[in-house]
């Protein structure tokens, strides 16, 4: 045992000498000015950024009504992911000729929506979609019932939803290789994808996790409504008039909006499920075209009605200009198709002064923190 111990500090002492020989050997170096030697020492350092810092949601304290948000284990959200996310979301690169980016349709003024189109346009200019653009907002919460993404739910994950666009003819028209090679010669971006993945080796998959954690960031929940219902009396609230609207809104016997757009107990204003609002008497696939069943034919995804303000036209297809329009179907223009929600078939019956106060409760899920947030600028 104790010629083991006088071995190992001898070991010890000889790679000590080493160690102070190299040391010095470099330092000498570094005096003469070699720069190329100075940069391999350098090297080792910039491929290993260290681990990424886990990075912490802002949650306004009332969603813990309805849980965390919803991150998946194979892409945990960090302070680099993010940043990488944010600058690839605005990154016209991801579009042929590089001429649009997600930033184009889902503008951060405008709570991520595209307003004042019907459907939106592609990266040529021309082509039309066939849909209105989705707000992008607490989209963390949308896997909390299990449900997907986009109007007729075609994606499972945001992972997913995000390799599409690139690639749809109808929208940013470029292939995934022009993109990754595009990337890879990017002065910046084979630093970025090392901090936030500790790889410079780009491919679509990591650039649709950092998107996805960008997205997930994407938190709205500081309206007059939410400070009404977080009883806040320092921050303004609801008028009379707004607060007779909400009523309204969660009365089964008159607008009966909150089955499902959600009520105090879902401030995410929206359960998330694929359904038929009654829009057409002979519906358009919806749902129906991802599950192939008849019975999901016309089913949508019931969109929150925060920031509406924001977003108009209305709809899968944008066929409302305004709120009032809006309104005014469900009191008086409900078309019956087999796929009718239930929720749908009775007859809502409103004054026009109640359509009204109706109208202004849905102003007041307003967040304009949200859409000024510097965080979600490029
Ligand atoms: C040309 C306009 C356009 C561009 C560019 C675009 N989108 Fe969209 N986005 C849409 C439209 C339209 C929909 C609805 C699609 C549907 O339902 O078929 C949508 C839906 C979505 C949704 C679903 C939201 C939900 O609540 O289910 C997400 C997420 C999204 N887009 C993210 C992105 C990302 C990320 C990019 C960039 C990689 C992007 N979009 C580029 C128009 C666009
Ligand atoms: C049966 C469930 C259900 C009920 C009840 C319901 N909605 Fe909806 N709502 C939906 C669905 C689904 C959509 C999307 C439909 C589409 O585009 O095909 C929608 C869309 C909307 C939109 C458009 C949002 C956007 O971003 O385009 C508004 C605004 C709206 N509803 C308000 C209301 C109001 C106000 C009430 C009560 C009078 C109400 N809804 C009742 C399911 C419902």
């Amino acid at each position: 045992m104790d010629r083991l111990y006088l071995l190992l500090n001898k070991m010890k002492y000889y790679f000590k000498i080493i160690f102070i020989t190299v040391i010095a050997l470099l330092g000498a170096c570094r005096e003469d000015d070699n720069s190329d030697l100075i940069i391999e020492r350098e090297e080792p350092h910039n491929n290993d950024p260290g681990e990424p810092t886990p990075y912490t949601f802002q949650v306004p304290a009332h969603f813990s009504r309805i849980g965390a948000p919803f991150v998946p284990q194979d892409n945990p959200t960090t302070v680099e992911g993010v940043a990488l996310g944010k600058k690839l979301f605005f990154e016209r690169k991801l579009s042929r000729n590089n001429q649009i980016s997600c930033a184009s349709c889902h503008k951060p003024e405008a709570s991520f929506n595209d307003p004042g189109k019907a459907v939106s346009i592609g990266a040529d200019g021309t082509t039309q979609g066939i849909r209105n653009a989705m707000p992008l907002f607490n989209l963390a919460w949308t896997k909390i019932t299990n449900s997907d993404f986009n109007w007729h739910g075609n994606a499972e994950s945001l992972e997913e939803q995000a390799l599409e666009p690139v690639v749809n003819p109808l929208e940013m028209q470029e292939s995934w290789p022009n993109v990754v090679n595009k990337l890879k010669a990017d002065p910046d971006y084979p630093r970025l994808f090392n901090e936030a993945f500790g790889t410079v080796d780009i491919d679509s998959h990591l650039v649709v996790k950092a998107i996805a954690q960008f997205e997930r960031t994407l938190i709205s929940g500081e309206s007059r409504y939410d400070n009404y219902i977080n009883n806040q009396s320092n921050g303004p609230t609801l008028t009379a008039q707004e607060i007779r609207g909400l009523q309204l809104f969660i009365n089964e016997d008159k607008g009966d909006c909150a089955h499902c757009h959600g009520d105090q107990s879902n401030p995410l204003m929206t359960d998330f499920q694929f359904r038929n609002n009654g829009l057409d008497a002979n519906p358009d696939s919806g749902l129906a075209a991802v599950t192939k069943n008849p019975n999901d034919i016309g089913k949508f995804k019931t969109p929150s009605v925060r920031n509406l303000v924001f977003t108009a036209p209305y709809m899968h297809d944008g066929r409302f200009t305004t709120l009032e329009e809006v309104v005014d179907f469900y009191i008086d223009d409900i078309q019956e198709s087999p796929t009718l929600d239930g929720f749908m078939r009775k007859k809502r019956e409103l004054t026009s002064q109640e359509r009204a106060d109706l109208v202004a409760f849905l102003k007041s899920m307003t967040d304009s923190s949200f859409t000024r947030n510097p965080a979600f600028r490029p």
